[in-house]
């Protein structure tokens, strides 16, 4: 294949060398002439393991060429790569003026060209910008219509530099993102003797999903340092924590705990996050990740209320009061907290949950849920039915089924989904809204 990369930093010249090595013929686009220079010559600019030997040997084989300003008519290639930067604006938001400027002039060089190239943008942008930013400019610049004349696709980059080579040959994942269905075939073919899973999705889906793989790795760095903070002030060894933290795949290192839902709760985790933020109190150690784990928590049970109070319900029904389904544990349970904050708004509450009886209620538990709501037993009902005359219902376990959801729905009322119910779209039916989708 014939592919015009646009931008010769990291990611572009990784890929460079890697699309060579496959046999493919690359030209490399950037307006740093020393760059040029060094490609044109057969040599990197870069220093990463295996792009040099990689580089020079694709040269050799006369299939890379580059140049400091757009080709006429694109190559007329098969395939653009866009790879330029998208900076930090000193606000914090994303400059995107390279790939502004990239996107417009590719659309001004395919006014010549004779193929019609699929377009990949491959720089990390803010979610929306292909969409309502690139897209658009490519039309007004080109005269052509995506999706009809040609096709764009953005398609997120995972390397790591140091191992970016290794990391370009077995990535974790492919992911594109089409504005049409069937955009990204041609990049997918050249992918077909790489073996990773692989995601066709919306635009949006697969910008964000860049986004969200960094933060957590930022997350994760600074969680592992703000533990080890913390063992070290108690003279534990921090290796050996991380150490046992990590063997655990059934509980720490899996997808548990990681789907958007609903904030956390119960008898353990609140209390231990207490816990440990006092004892970074006692020995001086900051650690803001940890206080503002227990402020994002409140912020959810916040923004549910305010949500539900938007809607003004006169009447509202919840399916499921303990902190998880099948226990009547509600000690710090986040929706014995959303209850008593809609019955002090003047809401009033029904509640369906089989497993919470309030004559078998014991100990701290008792002692917890009578502090919150003091007269359960009259918020209670034994069936589901119960809600049907609720304005809104909150979906707080998954024990009701699709149907009956469904039934709420088509009479009218508004369910808030904090679990994520299968088989309730997408498309989302009418009253129907996810607490994050
Ligand atoms: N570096 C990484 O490890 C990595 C990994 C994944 C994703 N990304 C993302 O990939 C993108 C590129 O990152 P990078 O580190 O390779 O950037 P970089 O700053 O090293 O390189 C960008 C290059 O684009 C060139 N450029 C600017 N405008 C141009 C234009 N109109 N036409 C052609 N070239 C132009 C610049 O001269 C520069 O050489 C960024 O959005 C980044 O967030 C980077």
């Amino acid at each position: 294949m014939n592919i015009t990369i646009f931008g010769m930093g990291y990611v572009g010249i990784v890929s460079a060398a890697c699309l060579l090595r496959d046999g493919h013929t690359v030209t490399g686009v950037d307006p740093n002439e020393a760059k040029v220079r060094d490609l044109n010559a057969g040599r990197t600019p870069i220093q990463e393991p295996g792009v040099a030997e990689l580089l020079a040997a694709g040269h050799a084989s006369g299939r890379l060429t580059a140049t400091a300003t757009t080709p006429p008519g694109l190559g007329n290639c098969d395939m653009a790569w866009i790879c330029v930067g998208t900076p930090s604006r000193p606000d914090g938001g994303v400059n995107t003026q390279q790939v502004e400027r990239c996107i417009r002039e590719i659309g001004t060089a395919l006014r010549e060209a004779r193929t019609r190239p699929l377009l990949v943008a491959r720089s990390t942008v803010p979610p929306g910008t292909v969409r309502n930013c690139l897209i658009p400019a490519l039309e007004q610049t080109s005269g052509l219509r995506v999706g009809r004349d040609l096709h764009v696709v953005f398609h997120p980059e995972f390397l790591r530099e140091g191992c970016a080579v290794d990391d370009f040959d077995h990535p974790p994942k492919i992911v594109v993102g089409e504005a049409h269905p069937g955009a990204a075939d041609p990049l997918l073919k050249l992918y077909e003797r790489y073996t990773a899973p692989r995601f066709r999705v919306g635009l949006e889906v697969a910008e964000m999903v860049k986004y969200s793989d960094n933060l957590f790795h930022a997350v994760k760095v600074v969680f592992a340092n703000e533990i080890g903070a913390l063992a070290r002030a108690v003279g534990a060894d921090a290796r050996q924590v991380a150490e046992i933290f990590c063997s655990d795949t059934k509980l720490n290192i899996n997808p548990y705990y990681l789907r958007p839902g609903f904030a956390f709760g119960g008898s353990c985790l609140p209390k231990d996050l207490r816990a440990m933020l006092r004892l970074a109190q006692q020995q001086s150690i900051r650690v803001p990740l940890f206080e503002a784990t227990a402020e994002s928590n409140r912020v959810r049970i916040e923004e549910l209320v305010e949500r539900v109070l938007s809607y003004r319900p006169a009447r509202v029904g919840m399916v499921g009061l303990a902190f998880k389904p099948r226990t009547d544990d509600m000690r710090e349970s986040p929706y014995v907290a959303v209850a008593k904050r809609l019955i002090g708004e003047g809401i009033e509450l029904r509640i369906y949950d089989p497993g919470v009886d309030t004559r078998r209620l014991l100990g701290s538990n008792q002692a917890a849920v009578q502090t919150a709501l003091g007269h359960l037993e009259r918020l209670l009902v034994a069936s589901l039915d119960e809600l049907a005359q609720c304005e809104l219902i909150l979906v707080n376990h998954p024990t009701v089924t699709a149907e009956c959801v469904a039934g709420w729905l088509k009479s009218g009322l508004r369910v808030i989904d904090l679990v994520g119910m299968p088989g309730l779209g997408p498309p989302a039916p009418s009253g129907y809204e996810g607490i994050a989708w």
